[in-house]
């Protein structure tokens, strides 16, 4: 299964995606340094910020608390914006498309 990113560049890139990880862990493990995830996923950074493309919104767990406070310290925000560590990829997000948010 694959993932699209498009880095902090504009450059997009078709990577695999294994189920079960993270999307952190993904794009960590793809090699995009741009985005640091440096609390390694106990959503307390915020420095995995994301957008994710709206058509897979309703495939998504819902923001949670922790994420929701720490999404709003972000001058970044959108509508579209999640933390990447709080995403577990599943199968059916095959193809989703997520952008790295700028960094704060
Ligand atoms: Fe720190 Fe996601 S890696 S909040």
């Amino acid at each position: 299964m694959t993932l699209t990113v498009i880095d902090r560049n504009g450059t997009e890139r078709t990577v695999t995606a294994e189920p079960g990880m993270s999307v952190m862990e993904i794009l960590r493990e793809q090699g995009f340094d741009d985005l640091q995830a440096l609390c390694g996923g106990c959503c307390s950074c915020a420095t995995c910020h994301v957008y994710v493309d709206g058509s897979a919104a309703g495939l998504l767990p819902p923001v949670g608390p922790d994420e929701n406070d720490l999404l709003d310290s972000s001058a970044h925000r959108t509508g579209a914006s999640r933390l990447s560590c709080q995403l577990r990829y599943q199968p059916e997000l095959a193809g989703l498309t997520i952008t790295i948010a700028p960094e704060d």
